[in-house]
């Protein structure tokens, strides 16, 4: 029997590639773009495909023609459809490259996409342009919300996934798996920079949302990526033995399901892998979705989150 080409995939907003994580190793990633180059030095160190650093708003139809990608990944930022971000939805210029990419959609026409954002994306005017857009081309669509703590995992990452395909699709079943406890995420030797001034700690104590290195049941609020800069709604604070103390970018990113081998770079400060870790997506959630695509979907049972804090 001949093999199956790999899938090709195009992942927009790629980031440090938390969608290049959840892919089954039979796709091909024909290119990962991303405007922020940091976040593309973290995602070479992990990943061996082609990066571009570009603007979304920068490509043109022939680089869409000469990737001839089968399945195009999204994760457009979240601001314009969060309250933090003022809710400007398409009037934000945060929104111009998705814009763009309905456009894209609608001329290319790749057989499958999916898009990850804020559950407040669903109500969005971008939302309805994207449904539009695709109802116009004959995409079958499916919707769904998901939180990292459905697989298992000790942090809350609610999001809004939409997958939409030329061909059928499967139906995507409920997440099943075991519960990996706050303590398996932890780092074995945590670095004395993520203790808490005390000063933080006065002004701030009765809106830091802490959990306790002891409680097995701990579940943390969702990284942001003004973790480490904003005190408050952007992650939790670790009680420990030692103190109290934020979380290492290498524990969010168990915490986010990363397998174990996953790796950011040796001079990356702490400063500035928060925000990257904060912007990436549940693993495990991707997973799920790309679930609904036979030629994306795990074949074997999927894997679960256990990165090691011994690394
Ligand atoms: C929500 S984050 C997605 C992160 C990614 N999925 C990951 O796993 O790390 C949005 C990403 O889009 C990038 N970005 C935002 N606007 C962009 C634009 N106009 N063109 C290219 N990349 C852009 C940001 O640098 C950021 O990495």
């Amino acid at each position: 029997m001949p093999l199956a080409q790999p899938v090709r995939v195009l992942e927009l907003f790629c980031g440090i590639g938390g969608c290049a994580a959840a892919l089954p190793a039979r796709s091909e990633v024909v290119s990962a773009v991303d405007i922020h180059r940091r976040a593309l030095e973290v995602y070479r160190l992990n990943f061996p495909h082609p990066t571009a650093v570009r603007t979304i708003e920068s490509l043109r139809d022939e680089d869409f023609r000469r990737w001839r990608a089968d399945f195009w990944w999204l994760s457009p930022p979240c601001q314009p459809y969060t309250r933090r971000g003022r809710q400007r939805d398409l009037e934000d210029p945060r929104a111009a490259s998705l814009r763009m990419l309905i456009g894209q959609i609608q001329r290319q026409r790749p057989r499958h996409l999916a898009l990850e954002n804020v559950p407040e994306f669903r109500s969005s005017q971008a939302h309805r342009e994207l449904r539009q857009g695709l109802q116009q081309c004959g995409y079958r669509v499916l919707e769904t919300q998901l939180c990292a703590t459905q697989f298992g995992l000790p942090a809350r990452r609610r999001r809004f996934y939409l997958v939409a395909s030329l061909d059928g699709m499967l139906e995507l079943r409920a997440p099943a798996c075991t519960r990996l406890p706050l303590s398996d995420c932890l780092d074995a030797e945590p670095s004395p920079e993520l203790a808490v001034p005390d000063e933080l700690w006065d002004k701030y104590q009765a809106a830091l949302d802490v959990v306790d290195s002891r409680d097995a049941t701990a579940c943390c609020a969702c990284f942001t990526s003004a973790y480490g800069r904003s005190p408050v709604r952007s992650g939790s604070y670790l009680r420990t033995n030692e103190g109290l103390r934020r979380f290492s970018p290498r524990e969010i990113l168990r915490m986010l399901g990363f397998p174990a081998g996953y790796r950011l770079p040796e001079a990356i400060a702490t400063q500035q892998a928060w925000p990257l870790v904060g912007n990436s997506l549940c693993v495990p959630a991707v997973r799920h979705v790309l679930g609904a695509i036979p030629e994306l979907a795990e074949t074997e049972a999927p894997k679960l989150p256990p990165c090691s804090s011994r690394q």
